[in-house]
């Protein structure tokens, strides 16, 4: 119990803390969108700027024509780096498994 075992023991804790929260982050994230074709390319697309949550979050209501515009959104206004080829296919995997009919 002296001072200079305590101090190095805490700091050991914390780095394994911080490690095991940010593996919880990248699990969480990678298991939550649905499965489907195109899931790999919606997830590789859409979570450089902000959690896959966003999806999630707006999952439910939005229609197709919703998610169209969400998708030409963060494109044009945001600047999201997806190739014209890739906007239809990850249209519609947002409409299929997250969209309203
Ligand atoms: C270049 C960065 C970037 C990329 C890549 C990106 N987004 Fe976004 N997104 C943003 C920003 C910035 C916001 C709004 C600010 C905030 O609330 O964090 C946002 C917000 C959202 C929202 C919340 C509703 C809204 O309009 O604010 C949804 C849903 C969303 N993004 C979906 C997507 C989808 C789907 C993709 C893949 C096609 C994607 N994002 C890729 C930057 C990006």
């Amino acid at each position: 119990m002296s001072p200079e075992r305590s101090v190095p023991s805490r700091f050991g804790g914390l780095v394994a803390l911080a490690m095991l929260a940010s593996n919880a982050v990248a699990d969480e994230s990678s298991l939550r969108l649905k499965p489907a074709a195109d899931v790999e390319l919606v997830r590789a697309r859409c979570s450089s700027c902000h959690s896959i949550d966003y999806i999630q979050m707006n999952g439910g209501f939005l229609k197709r024509a919703g998610w169209d515009a969400e998708v030409r959104k963060m494109i044009k206004v945001m600047g999201a780096p997806v190739p014209d080829g890739e906007v239809e296919r990850i249209i519609e995997y947002l409409a299929t498994q997250y969209g309203v009919p």
